[in-house]
């Protein structure tokens, strides 16, 4: 299991996708599957239930795939924060996907489906989230100025993990 961790716009989805087809294994997008278990988007859920019940929810499904079998998961940007993940991740290839906060809030900025891009104070949650990161990884890549292939290569040669033949 390949877990890819990071701020919002780090780029998780896309390098994700990339990596999943390069080692021939599926890809799961921990709020894409929030999203089919329970039929509402993200941000709904974060305004009607608020952001502790998604969190919850967060944490079971991450559970959950990381039960499942083997697949490339990237996690949503706040879901390293919860105790019990972070233990879970413990088992897993962790990769953090880093990206500098001008970078992560020019590659979002406006996104009306990131819930927490309209909260004040987005700069000390991130700088917050970057030691709950660096603690959970045991890859870190930079991905600032960086195209979403060569991060993947990059990945997958730091990790030791075997590409499918082109
Ligand atoms: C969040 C990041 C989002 C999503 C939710 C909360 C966060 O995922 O899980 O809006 O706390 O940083 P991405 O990191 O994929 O944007």
């Amino acid at each position: 299991m390949i877990v890819l961790i990071g701020f919002m716009g780090a780029g998780k989805t896309t390098v994700g996708r990339l990596l999943a087809d390069r080692l021939g294994l599926p890809f799961l997008d921990s709020d894409l599957v929030i999203e089919q278990r329970t039929g509402r988007q993200v941000r709904e859920i974060f305004a009607e239930n608020g952001e502790p019940a998604f969190r919850i929810l967060e944490h079971e499904v991450i559970v959950d795939l990381l039960d499942g079998p083997d697949a490339v998961l990237a996690l949503g940007g706040g879901a390293p924060e919860h105790p019990g993940t972070q233990l879970r991740l413990k088992q897993a290839d962790v990769v953090y996907l880093q990206v500098g906060y001008q970078q992560a809030m020019q590659r979002v900025a406006g996104d009306e489906y990131r819930p927490l891009l309209a909260r004040p104070g987005l700069d000390e949650l991130y700088q917050r989230r970057l030691d709950v990161y660096g603690a959970v990884a045991s890859l870190i890549i930079a991905t600032d100025g960086r195209q979403p292939e060569a991060i993947g290569a990059d990945v997958i040669e730091r990790l030791g993990v075997t590409g499918l033949p082109r």
